[in-house]
């Protein structure tokens, strides 16, 4: 457990280098993140470096007992280097390309970006690879940042052909994959095939996906060339990369399995304003984030990282780029801290040491202010690096790692594939895997986020949010594990060519969900769907939103399913064969809870209704207990819990850490 903060000598002089260092150390953080958007300072004109300043940084944050964080500068490709090469510039959906300006101007197909790349990568590792103050490397910043991984150049049309033949080998295998019959769509070679954009009307699903994955694996391709080069420098040293969760045009597993840590960055006030979230929700949490936001994130990242995962960057007071951006409530930035901790964090990383007077983040708050006095952000940190104190002392395995009961299978393909034929506009994958998670966390289970293809014995409850696309073992690890298994609308409903299964959704769940889904319908916002559950006296134990699913269920009683819950018109809403149980809806938050509530303690798991915004975590032979709610929150059930942070007592926006 570590305190980190993230820094930019080259926006201050260097007369404050040495002060700044010297803080940083008194308040207790241990590691600083440099350099990831200095390549004009690198190397100022082509070929020409200026290390000297970097030098004299690093020197400086070493000297102070501080761990450096190396960063790769290609998120900022300098002016000189796009005048050179304009085809570095990524080009948008109107066929233009980006201009120059900001940030991530750059085409991750671009062969001349690409070599470039190799270039200043290698500069920067060859120079501070063994320097005896870097500890650590970050590639790039935020991949997929403002939109930027899909790319329409010819660079990217090129290389997506090479992709498809690669994937398909003949191009009688891709139209008949594809089924471009339909509209005379038919290519008679992958020279053919262009990017599917600018269309007159929607461009081939197929195609779309296809484009998709495509970029996604351009993305995984260039992070694997960074991370090459820097091992090769840089033996010992882990490589990072700070993800973000909002930025899922890649596939952030495929990413990881490059990386020794996985990071990402944290910012739950702006990720609330600019989400899916509704109205109320937005100014409920307005200051504190949703409860659950920042901790499915730590939940993804932990599962992909080899190394304990980081929070690259922690909101540390107001942010600058949500449309609106309100001030978190005195004692969130500490909050949030634990929080990362909790659910297995190994550093967590302040972003940034100081507010830059100038520039597009002007408006930015950091843990100082610009004239250079600690903000409210700062001293919380300061109070963090004393709680861990507390509790390393405490607790020798207060850094174990997590392992938990309950699983959510999280899906990069399943978001684009909704994206691409969403069939009902507000079908937005990231929001139901997380009213998932959060039904979930409301009942105070742990919850470790996986990949589709992860092993998947020991858990007890496994959750699968829509899955359109599984894989061919799916259903055998699924039986195999011994878990409940919840099945959200629409798992099982097309092949990985996306085009409906033979037999119908489930497709290859069939054999273990002997259903048939014969129609489906998508449901208007305003809309909802009663359902009452079987056995039910009420006559609504909730509705039904976004989505129905027509499920016929067999006539044979052999393979009839049970049928826990059906809509007001009779057709089924929840159905079971085992303990595979499958809705047919997206459910209303409190009957999802109620559900996963009766399925987990049919799986064994103990649930319990915690507080409004109270959440808790299990971390070594701790646990945690943080309170996002308005009201003190007391923990009145466990009456031998021995306090290491907090007491039984925790006030709005505390922390309690017993043993
Ligand atoms: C992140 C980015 C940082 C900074 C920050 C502001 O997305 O990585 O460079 O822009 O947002 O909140």
């Amino acid at each position: 457990m570590r305190l980190g903060v993230c820094y930019y000598p080259e926006h201050w002089p260097e007369s404050m280098w040495e002060d700044d260092a010297r803080r940083m150390k008194a308040l207790g953080i241990e590691q600083v993140r440099i350099a990831e958007f200095a390549w004009s300072r690198m190397e100022p004109s082509p070929g020409e470096y200026d290390w000297g300043w970097l030098d004299r940084a690093v020197d400086v944050l070493g000297a102070a007992g501080l761990q450096v964080v190396m960063c790769t500068p290609t998120a900022t490709p300098p002016k000189w280097l796009i005048d050179r090469h304009p085809d570095i510039l990524p080009v948008g959906a109107d066929g233009r390309p980006r201009t120059f300006g900001s940030r991530r101007h750059y085409d991750f197909s671009s062969p001349s970006y690409y070599v470039a790349s190799e270039r200043i990568c290698s500069a920067v590792a060859e120079r501070y690879g063994k320097h005896p103050a870097v500890a650590y490397w970050q590639t790039d910043n935020e991949f997929g940042c403002h939109n930027t991984v899909v790319s329409y150049s010819p660079a990217a049309v090129g290389r997506f052909r090479e992709w498809l033949k690669a994937r398909y080998k003949t191009i009688d295998a891709l139209n008949r994959a594809w089924g471009t019959v339909f509209w005379s769509m038919e290519y008679r070679s992958f020279d053919e095939i262009d990017a599917p954009v600018a269309t007159v009307t929607e461009a081939h699903p197929s195609h779309r996906l296809d484009y998709r994955r495509f970029a996604s694996d351009e993305v995984a391709r260039y992070n694997r060339m960074q991370v090459e080069i820097i091992r090769a420098h840089s033996p010992g040293r882990p490589v990072a990369h700070n993800f973000m969760q909002l930025f899922t045009e890649f596939d952030h597993y495929k990413v990881a399995a490059d990386l020794d840590v996985a990071t990402w960055d944290s910012y739950p006030l702006g990720a609330l304003e600019e989400q899916w979230f509704a109205p109320e929700l937005k100014a409920k949490w307005l200051r504190t984030g949703h409860p659950d936001f920042a901790s499915f994130n730590h939940d993804v990242y932990r599962g992909m990282s080899k190394l304990p995962f980081w929070v690259m960057e922690q909101q540390p007071g107001p942010v600058n780029w949500a449309h609106w951006n309100p001030a978190p409530l005195p004692g969130m930035v500490r909050l949030w801290s634990w929080e990362a901790f909790a659910h297995g964090a190994g550093c967590v990383s302040y972003f940034r040491w100081r507010q830059a007077p100038f520039a597009q983040e002007q408006m930015h708050a950091g843990l100082n202010t610009p004239d250079n006095r600690l903000d409210i952000g700062g001293s919380e940190a300061a109070q963090v690096a004393e709680d861990i104190r507390a509790v390393l002392a405490a607790a020798e395995d207060a850094n174990a790692s997590i392992r938990s009961k309950v699983a959510l299978v999280y899906d990069y393909e399943a978001k684009w594939l909704f994206e691409i034929h969403p069939q009902g506009a507000d079908f937005h994958y990231p929001r139901f895997a997380f009213e998932y998670y959060s039904a979930l966390r409301g009942l105070g289970l742990d919850v470790d986020v996986v990949p589709v293809d992860a092993p998947l014995d020991g858990y007890r409850l496994i959750v699968v949010p829509p899955l359109p696309v599984v894989p061919a073992d799916f259903a055998e690890r699924l039986t195999r594990s011994g878990a409940q298994v919840v099945l959200g609308p629409r798992t099982g409903s097309k092949t990985a060519d996306l085009q409906i299964p033979a037999s119908l959704p489930p497709g290859l769940l069939a054999s273990v969900l002997p259903a048939r889904v014969w129609r489906v319908e998508s449901l208007r916002p305003n809309v909802t769907e009663p359902v009452r559950l079987a056995g039910s006296a009420s006559l609504d134990d909730g509705v039904g939103r976004h989505w129905r699913d027509f499920i016929e269920t067999g006539a044979s009683d052999q393979d009839a399913l049970e049928i826990c819950a059906r809509f007001a018109d009779g057709h089924p809403a929840y159905v079971r064969s085992g303990a595979i149980h499958y809705f047919a809806s997206l459910f209303d938050d409190a009957l999802t809870t109620r559900l996963f509530a009766g399925i987990a303690r049919e799986a064994g798991l103990s649930v319990t209704a915690l507080g409004d915004g109270v959440r808790v975590s299990r971390r070594g032979g701790l646990t945690y207990v943080l309170n996002y709610g308005e009201q003190v929150h007391t923990l009145a059930d466990v009456p031998d819990a021995a306090f290491v942070v907090g007491s039984r007592e925790i006030q709005p926006q505390g922390v309690a850490v017993y043993r």
